[in-house]
């Protein structure tokens, strides 16, 4: 399968537990089938019908199939408002950003990653739509700017109820103020009211479907996310409500802490980080802060592994070791395996660890997973 990226700055469970294991042979069509499913949209974009959506905290990914040829979509989750005269306005139109003007408020906002590049000019922090995985409760335009994000990526649908498989986080172990079924209906709703059949997918069970084919979808996938770090142990594809859960801890906890500790602004830990670091090898006081975070999440993230799986008495028999498949942007980090690796060998499983490997791509798998649900849908026609 070829996979095209449309942008290159970074680059969605209960209808999904009905769903069958997906392979990737599932494009491997007649051509008779490849035209059937073929259509064109409102704005001349050819491509198979079926599409997915990983909505998470810092980045929106669409995924698109065209014959073998995937492509990503990318959009950052976040938005800067701006004074709202001409100036601005000619200003955006020649970067060619997103922008909204508020029908009651008239504000101005930027929406996308052009929000981050204006928070850096005037050296302020982007807002966003979704805070810790969820639907944010304390920005009054959250749900108009995730709306905008969405359909941005998504575009109009080409049949009517297109199946668009969206990502929702699990319910955090760590967190009890939590609405994970309000951010689900909400997103439903809007992917709804775009024209789409939408359905909820588990983040990280996205992930075993995409990354987990070979092991014939048994094994655990973690998501390392910007809010939250997600997990999914699957046995054949099937997993049980309480073999997917979530910590309220990821890169955003790295990039606040890391900067109180050096006295930065988070923003511009994000930009250290997302240069590129290795955590086994951090250069200067900076870098160092981060790796500290790194491990301390880490740590936090293999505790909370033990102590749930540990807990449950549903758990399956697995006949053999399984694999661990580590996903997520804050997952990028050179040696991000490595430092895992030790501390998970630490801990004690009702079943044997075996391979522990990096998702083949990070920052779309989970948008990858939506996707193969989605295009299952039509395969079973
Ligand atoms: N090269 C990189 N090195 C380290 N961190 C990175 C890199 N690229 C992106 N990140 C970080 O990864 C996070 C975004 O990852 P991802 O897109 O998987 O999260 P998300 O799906 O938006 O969030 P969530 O799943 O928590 O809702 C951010 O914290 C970002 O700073
Ligand atoms: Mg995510």
């Amino acid at each position: 399968m070829n996979i095209k990226m449309e942008n290159e700055d970074k680059k969605v469970e209960e209808e999904a537990q009905e769903d069958k294991p997906i392979t990737e042979e599932i494009v491997e069509k007649t051509e008779e089938e490849k035209t059937k499913r073929r259509r064109r949209s409102k704005n001349q974009e050819v491509r198979d019908l079926g599409i997915g959506i990983d909505i998470g905290t810092g980045f929106c990914v669409s995924s698109t199939i065209q014959g073998d040829e995937v492509t990503f979509r990318t959009q950052r989750d976040a938005f800067f408002s701006i004074e709202n005269n001409e100036m601005s306005k000619g200003m955006l139109d020649k970067l060619d950003a997103n922008y909204i003007i508020s029908e009651d408020t008239k504000k101005l906002f930027v929406v996308g990653e052009e929000a981050l590049q204006m928070a850096n000019v005037f050296n302020k922090e982007t807002r966003r739509p979704l805070s810790k995985g969820c639907i944010s409760t304390r920005e009054q335009e959250a749900l108009a700017m995730i709306k905008i994000i969405i359909h941005g990526l998504l575009g109009d649908p080409i049949t009517k109820n297109e199946v668009c498989y969206f990502s929702v986080p699990a319910k955090p172990v760590d967190q009890d103020d939590y609405n994970v079924i309000y951010h689900e209906n909400v997103l439903k709703s809007f992917i709804k009211s775009f024209g789409y059949d939408a359905r909820p997918l588990n983040e990280s069970r996205a992930i075993i479907f995409s990354e987990l084919s070979d092991e014939d979808f048994t094994g655990m996938a973690l998501s390392f996310g910007s809010g939250m770090t997600n997990f999914c142990l699957a046995f054949m594809g099937i997993s049980e409500n309480d073999h997917m859960f979530s910590v309220a801890r990821a890169g955003d906890y790295i990039d606040s802490s890391a900067a109180a500790a050096v006295g930065l602004k988070a923003s511009k830990i994000t930009a250290i980080k997302e240069k590129g670091i290795d955590l086994l090898n951090p250069n200067g006081r900076d870098e160092m802060a981060i790796k500290i975070y790194y491990d301390n999440l880490i740590q936090y993230v293999c505790d909370a592994l033990e102590q749930k799986l540990n807990s449950s008495d549903t758990l399956p028999n697995f006949p053999e070791p399984i694999t661990i498949v580590l996903s997520g942007g804050t997952s990028k980090p050179i040696n991000f395996d490595k430092v895992f690796e030790e501390a998970i060998m630490k801990k004690q499983f009702p079943f044997k660890v075996g391979k522990i490997k990096l998702a083949s791509d990070q920052l779309n798998a989970v948008s990858k997973g939506c996707l193969l649900n989605a295009l299952n849908n039509y395969r079973q026609e």
